[in-house]
């Protein structure tokens, strides 16, 4: 496999860091993913926007301008014939001696990984997801997409543990989202709710094509917090996300969801968005 490190194509095992990269002493970086079907990446306009706003959110200069961005992407989805998987970006502010503040002018460190991943044919897509909810204990900018993962990755293997699929975290009572997804419900009377774009979560880019395709049929969208009893009344529930587009929610807690098993609403809006995006 091939990946992209500081402008150079190389081989994994030749591609080094030096230790004094801040992305490895203070998770001082950003990253983004962006699913790739047919060997051509999905909403990834979007994904390279919020690219953008999550370095200029730290005073990070975006290397690279989006025709950049794009070339180097398909040029590494290429010399490694993906057809169907992610391609990763990480940028981290640079290297320096070991200080909190930074000098202005580092060069920043630019990662590009693709994985090969089966993303179209999933298990959970057939048979729902088991979600298990636990306290949100990320910081107060989740806007930001963040190298700083240590709360999404205690959670995700706490669910893990749990035999679970996937956590849902909560705050004041509220789900926030999914540790790497974002979390809809919909109620009995047939109202889709997920949470409204604050800094209280990741404005999620799958989670805004759904949105916009909603809008576009007549189901009803209610962009608010939900409750987790609300969740476990709900008729559906489904998270989305690059990697995993729209799955269904089976069960919550333990509980089933609905009928526990794949809703009608979110199988729809899966089949709809692979549809659009291929
Ligand atoms: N995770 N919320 C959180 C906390 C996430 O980490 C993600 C994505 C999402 C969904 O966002 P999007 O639709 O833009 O992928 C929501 C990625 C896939 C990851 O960390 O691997």
């Amino acid at each position: 496999r091939i990946v992209l490190l500081n402008g150079d194509f190389l081989d994994f095992a030749d591609a080094k860091l030096p230790i004094m990269d801040r992305g490895f002493l203070f998770a001082d970086g950003i990253y983004e993913v962006s699913a790739v079907l047919n060997g051509r990446t999905i909403d990834n306009e979007a994904h390279l926007a919020r690219l953008d706003r999550s370095l200029r959110a730290i005073d990070i200069p975006n290397p690279y301008s989006t025709a950049e961005w794009v070339g180097f992407q398909n040029d590494l989805i290429t010399r490694n014939g993906l057809r169907e998987g992610t391609v990763y970006i990480q940028v981290t502010r640079g290297v320096a001696e070991r200080e909190f503040t930074y000098a202005e002018g580092l060069t920043p460190t630019v990662l590009m990984v693709t994985q090969a991943k089966n993303l179209l044919t999933s298990k959970l897509a057939v048979d729902g997801a088991t979600v298990i909810t636990l306290p949100d204990l990320r910081w107060a900018r989740r806007d930001i997409k963040s190298v700083g993962l240590l709360a999404q990755v205690l959670a995700k293997q706490a669910a893990k543990r749990a035999g679970a699929d996937e956590a849902w975290m909560v705050e004041d009572g509220l789900v926030t989202e999914g540790a790497s997804s974002s979390a809809f419900i919909v109620t009995r009377d047939g109202a889709l709710v997920t949470r409204p774009f604050t800094q209280a979560v990741l404005p999620g880019v799958t989670r805004r094509a759904i949105t916009a395709l909603i809008r576009e049929t007549d189901l009803r969208l209610d962009e608010r917090a939900f409750s987790v009893a609300e969740a476990l009344a709900a008729q559906e529930a489904f998270y989305t996300s690059a990697s995993s587009f729209v799955t269904p929610v089976a069960s919550l807690d333990g509980d089933p969801i609905g009928t526990g098993k794949p809703g009608p609403i979110a199988i729809k809006l899966r089949e709809f968005y692979i549809r659009t995006a291929l």
